[in-house]
């Protein structure tokens, strides 16, 4: 298993670029099953999750093509469907896998799609995909741990669905579903990151009829086919985020490219309240300059266009060095502050009060052994990393790399000393 060993104490400076975002590359891929063409992506980053999508598409005998270098191109070809199953094994090691469950039962009348369970972060059902695609006339069932979903005679149709909560992956299932359904489908409490906007800017060229995206209530005309498409995935903005943190806390002075600074503007925005200085002027571009001395800010979570969950713990990070004390609030998942007492072990001054995080700044962190929990609690630790004295060693460091490209080759072209060993 991989480890990260970091020296901490460097200012981060330079040009850093962006990748494309794995949480708007996976629902594209899984987007491919939709039609008999060819679906040609770019900017898909080479990170762990897209393998795993990739191998569970072919398992579902779709084409995949994902070379190893380039510009992040994928193609997949789904010519027909002959085994419409995601399997335990590869919904275990990624939930987003559940995105195959809508494009299934749509496009081939079945699915069977193991139940994800829990995770580090929280309980996480998909009550809210299920109960959406029976509204669409689907009979589901779980058995043995697998959701067994078969379209009625004619296939899907339209349907008046609200969500209770809202679900990012679950408005980009039954999106998908709703696009190849006969009829009109009026999804109401949307998501509204800029992930599901670029799946339907996918699912559009692909000749699907959908209106008001970004909005919390969307319009879909179901195309009853739909055709092959070439998309250009949008940037990370988690990485991108993280990126801004790290400079953040190190007081250091980096050009972040190829992002969109519209996508983080509440991170943006808490991250100028601790004192670094964000300038956006250039398109696709952002320079942040560290502040030295960070002020204490609290920050709730929420769903976009609030501050996201998947900057928490990197904010934790930067709480940690803030001069006074900050509450993080975390409304999304019920358990992500696995983190918190990783950065305590560091010498960070961290209470935890049921959903809310205290944090009592700054402190002097000093390197030690620490555990990654899961992707963005890997993040936060190495942040963490970078200002604490001494050597930190990240264990499981396969977390990170499920959603974040080559991040130590990133970092330390900016000047920090990271290195990966086996
Ligand atoms: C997506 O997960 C992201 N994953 C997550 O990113 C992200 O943290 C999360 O959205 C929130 O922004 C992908 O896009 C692949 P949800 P998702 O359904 O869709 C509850 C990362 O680090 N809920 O929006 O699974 C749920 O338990 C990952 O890249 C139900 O109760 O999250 C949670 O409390 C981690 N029933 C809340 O809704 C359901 O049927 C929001 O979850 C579905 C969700």
């Amino acid at each position: 298993m991989d480890k990260f060993l970091i020296t901490g104490g460097r200012r981060l400076e330079g040009t850093v670029a962006v990748s494309g975002a794995k949480n708007a590359a996976l629902p594209a891929m899984a987007a491919a099953l939709l039609t008999d063409q060819t679906v040609m992506l770019h900017n898909v980053p080479r990170v762990r999750d897209i393998s795993t999508m990739g191998r569970l598409l072919a398992h579902i005998q779709a084409e995949v093509e994902i070379p190893a270098a380039g510009d992040g191109a994928v193609r997949i070809r789904t010519e027909k469907i002959s085994h419409a199953e995601a399997p335990y094994d590869l919904v275990r090691t990624m939930r987003a896998s559940v995105l195959v469950l809508g494009p299934l039962v749509a496009r081939s009348g079945y699915a069977r799609v193991s139940l994800p369970g829990g995770c580090a972060i929280g309980a996480r059902p998909v009550d809210l995909h299920i109960k959406a695609l029976e509204q669409m006339g689907a009979q589901i069932g779980t058995e043995h741990g697998y959701i067994e979903a078969r379209a009625p005679a004619g296939g899907l149709r339209g349907a008046h669905i609200v969500f209770e909560k809202i679900t990012v992956t679950g408005t980009e299932n039954v999106l998908m579903a709703a696009a190849l359904a006969s009829g009109k489908t009026v999804l109401e409490n949307c998501a509204r990151e800029p992930e599901v906007g670029d799946l339907a800017e996918l699912l559009v060229k692909m000749g699907a009829r959908i209106e008001g995206v970004g909005t919390a209530t969307i319009r879909v005309e179901g195309a009853g086919h739909l055709g092959g498409a070439e998309h250009t995935v949008i940037p990370d903005r988690i990485e991108t985020g993280t990126l801004v943190a790290a400079a953040a806390i190190t007081g250091g002075n980096v050009r972040i490219t190829r992002a969109e600074p519209a996508h983080i503007a509440a991170v943006i925005a808490k991250l100028s309240e601790t004192g670094a200085a964000i300038d956006t002027f250039e398109p696709g571009t952002l320079c942040v300059q560290g502040s030295g001395q960070p002020a204490p800010a609290d920050v709730t979570t929420q769903e976009y266009p609030g501050f996201p969950t998947d900057m928490q713990a990197q904010y934790m990070a930067l709480a940690t060095q803030a001069d006074g004390t900050s509450v993080i609030t975390e409304t999304i998942f019920e358990n992500r502050f696995l983190h918190a007492s990783e950065m305590a072990r560091m010498g960070a001054d961290i209470a935890i009060e049921g959903r809310r995080a205290v944090v009592r700044g700054p402190s002097r962190l000093t390197g030690t052994a620490v555990m990654a929990s899961d992707l963005r609690a890997s993040a936060g630790l190495v942040l963490a990393a970078l200002v604490a004295k001494g050597e930190t060693v990240v264990d499981r460091v396969y977390h990170i790399d499920r959603g974040y490209e080559r991040i130590e080759e990133k970092l330390s072209r900016l000047g920090a000393q990271i290195r990966r060993i086996s």
